[in-house]
């Protein structure tokens, strides 16, 4: 068996908010633990609402930001490995990142072009200037666009879709194993998302390289997503597989989500987020969640719910699975508004 492409374990980064005296510290990734298999390419998605974590796992995961304690293994070496400066170059061929938003990631005064050979060379993946336009052509070409079309431009003379594409071409370069997208559609215009969401289905077998496709927006994540770790405040919540989490999701909060999902590119933070993000919700001492879950019970209020492993492919961080068993296919669970002859179905 192939070594995982990821691995995240016992994860957590906490920043100090408020004043230097009456200060408090915010966890905002609490010990998430990830494994993704490498035996061929992936795409998982990290989704959940506005303010869980999920830029903060990536940030760890591109080195732009140390975790508090925990470490992440990329297709077997330590990210430790990588924070030497003589080893950074290594990294970048390893691991590339999309942002949000392109403008931000090409120098406005600088061509598109020239910025693209550059990484060629600097990547040592190009000697000279012709090697590079010819790895530009092939990565531009990957994603839709003829280099005539990009050769002498600045970023202001493109769409924010194209220039997005170019940054995914940009990224493919030094053809990594792992590329890791924030919110690569958020500012990019609703009709062509999907568009740019599928190009990762494409480069993945095309480049043999996994996505970590960090999004609110679960219609897209749905479509391309191999695997799906849905975050609540912080903690890992649920992680599995992607049809089976999205089909038959195990955490309330998944749920929940899936029900506010009736068209494609709903947020859904527009409505399921509470109003206010409270610090407070972060130490709260039981679930986090149980403030807003039908299912409650007193223990959810009181006491931290351990992550069960419903099979080796699929978690959730949920007390109402703590009894479970594989062999029992079916649970009936009962749902505080809910008739109790309603059962909810787990197939394996
Ligand atoms: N540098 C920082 N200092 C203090 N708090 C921070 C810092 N960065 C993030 N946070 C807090 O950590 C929590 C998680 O933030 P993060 O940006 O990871 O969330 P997110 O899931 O990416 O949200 P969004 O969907 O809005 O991008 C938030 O409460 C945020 O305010
Ligand atoms: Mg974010």
């Amino acid at each position: 068996m192939a070594q995982n492409i990821l691995e995240i374990n016992d994860l957590s980064r906490q920043f100090k908010i408020g004043g230097m005296i009456f200060g408090k510290k915010l966890t905002a990734v609490d010990q998430v633990s990830i494994s993704l298999a490498g035996d061929k390419p992936q795409i998982m998605s990290i989704v959940g609402e506005s303010g869980c974590g999920k830029t903060t796992m990536a940030k760890m995961i591109l080195q732009l930001l140390e975790p508090t304690s925990g470490n992440i293994v990329i297709d077997g070496v330590p990210l430790s490995h990588y924070a030497k400066r003589k080893n950074r170059k290594e990294f970048y061929k390893m691991v590339q990142p999309i942002f949000q938003n392109p403008f931000t990631s090409f120098s406005s005064r600088k061509r598109v072009d020239s910025y693209l050979y550059e990484t060629a060379i600097n990547l040592d993946i190009a000697k000279t200037r012709k090697e590079a336009k010819a790895v530009v052509s092939e990565v531009l070409a990957s994603v839709g666009i003829e280099i005539d079309h990009v050769i002498g431009k600045y970023p202001n003379q493109f769409s924010g879709g194209e220039l997005q594409r170019i940054s995914i071409a940009r990224a493919l370069i030094p053809k990594p194993k792992l590329i890791v997208a924030d919110e690569p559609v958020a500012m990019i215009d609703a009709s062509l998302r999907m568009n740019i969401v599928n190009l990762f289905k494409k480069l993945k077998d095309e480049y043999n390289v996994n996505f970590i496709y960090i999004t609110h927006d679960l219609s897209t994540a749905y479509y391309v997503s191999d695997y799906i770790a849905t975050m609540y405040r912080g903690n890992l919540i649920e992680f599995g597989y992607a049809k089976k989490v999205l089909n038959e999701p195990a955490h309330p909060y998944t749920e929940l989500l899936l029900d506010s999902i009736p068209r494609v590119g709903r947020k859904w933070d527009q409505d399921v987020a509470p109003p206010v993000m409270e610090s407070k919700e972060y130490e709260m001492e039981g679930c986090k969640f149980a403030g807003r879950c039908i299912y409650a019970k007193e223990i959810c209020h009181t006491t931290k719910p351990d992550m069960i492993h419903l099979n080796q492919q699929h978690k959730v961080l949920c007390f109402k699975h703590n009894d479970y068993k594989p062999e029992n296919h079916i649970r009936v669970y009962e749902k505080l508004d809910r008739s109790s002859s309603d059962e909810f179905k787990i197939t394996m």
